[in-house]
């Protein structure tokens, strides 16, 4: 079996923080004998500057025949002023539909040694671990009919549409409670289906979906007070399944709680479980090229990525029980930084975690 991955290091502190990710995927590769091998393409500002296009057919083609793309982050004030259509971020969008990727994977983990520098208090966060899964390539970021009109009367009104059709509920739905039966068995489906039809349908096909899992424990949650019990109680969540919208705030919501959004990774997937996986932030333009951005994110993220498209649990779990070790050490790039432990730069802090593995 072929095992392929392409690596996307993008722009800003995109190259630093994946040469560190790459370091790491080395390091367990010949640990771990996984016999896998990668390639670079270019995606976002840096194949404009190169091909004009953020998204070259080359990079997608390469894309399409791999099993995983990694990927650093995209984008920069060099591009913003460029035509909207051919924007970095585009040439996102388009490869995480082009590849089909409809199921986002947020995870929040709080390590027990950045504790201090959640926002909330340490009680409330210690031992978190929840896992947000949020349905990526429907709902009302993709509905149709969209747009701006004019009414006869001379006003102008905004509309979008909020569509899931049943089956795009039941796929994320199994994901939801497969990956639950991997985890505490807990799902809390959220929906705001005291108002909208279309989360009415979603919670009646999240609960049919349920019946197959009887060892999973179900609940429903409105998506107002989801956003409330996060931050009240949020170790009362194990994984919560939602739409596109819900999940792309509740996952910020969750993200903060840890801390830091250089500490988060992501994995996007699609029905096969080829996927692509990358850090939750962008390009972070205002630190690039200084050696300080974390790159624990990114090797977070090559972690999900050994877990869930090659199944490699073991070296999974060995990188982040190294990324444990080296904060152990008090080892600290500035996003993390706090008193009485010792701040370290990009390189150092990823050659820390081949150090540990
Ligand atoms: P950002 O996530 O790049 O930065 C937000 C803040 O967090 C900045 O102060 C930055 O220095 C800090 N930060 C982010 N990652 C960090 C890390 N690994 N270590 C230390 N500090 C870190 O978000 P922003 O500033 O809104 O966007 C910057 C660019 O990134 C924009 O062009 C945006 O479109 C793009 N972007 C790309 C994403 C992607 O490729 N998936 C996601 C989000 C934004
Ligand atoms: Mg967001």
């Amino acid at each position: 079996m072929s095992k392929h991955i392409v690596i996307l290091s993008g722009d800003g502190i995109g190259p630093e923080i994946m040469a560190e990710g790459e370091k790491v995927l080395a390091k367990v590769n010949e640990r771990f004998n996984l016999g896998l091998s990668w390639s670079h393409e270019l995606l976002g500002g840096c194949a404009i500057d190169a091909h004009g296009v953020p998204l070259p057919d080359q990079t997608l083609e390469a894309a399409r025949k791999a099993d995983a793309v990694l990927l650093a982050a995209v984008g920069g004030p060099k591009w913003d002023t460029i035509e909207r259509s051919i924007r970095p971020e585009r040439g996102l969008l388009k490869i995480r539909s082009e590849l089909n990727l409809f199921a986002n994977l947020r995870p929040a983990i709080l390590y027990p040694q950045l504790a201090s520098a959640s926002s909330l208090k340490p009680e409330i966060v210690a031992g978190l671990d929840i896992l947000i899964v949020r349905e990526l390539t429907g709902g009302i970021y993709f509905g149709q009919p969209r747009g701006v009109r004019t009414l006869e009367n001379g006003e102008r009104q905004g509309y979008n549409t909020d569509v899931y059709s049943e089956s795009e509920i039941r796929r994320i739905a199994h994901v939801a409670f497969q990956l639950a039966m991997q985890r505490n068995k807990k799902v809390c489906s959220v929906d705001k289906a005291n108002v909208l039809e279309v989360t009415e349908l979603w919670k009646e096909i999240t609960t049919e979906v349920g019946k197959e899992y009887p060892e999973v424990q179900l609940s429903h949650m409105y998506v107002d007070n989801a956003a409330m019990q996060l931050v009240r109680n949020p170790k009362q969540f194990d994984v919560i399944v939602t739409g596109n919208l819900f999940g792309d705030i509740l996952s910020d919501e969750a993200a903060m709680l840890t801390g830091s959004i250089g500490m988060l990774p992501s994995a996007s997937l699609d029905q096969q479980k080829k996927g692509m996986y990358e850090p939750c932030h962008g390009s972070a333009p205002d630190i690039a090229g200084k050696g300080i951005a974390n790159p624990l994110a990114t090797i977070l993220s090559v972690a999900m990525m050994l877990r869930y498209t090659f199944n490699e649990g073991e070296a999974a779990n060995a990188i982040e029980t190294a990324v444990g070790k080296v904060l152990d050490q008090g080892l600290r790039t500035a996003d993390i930084w706090t008193e009485g432990t010792k701040k370290v730069g990009t390189q150092e802090m990823g050659e820390a975690v081949v150090a540990a593995l």
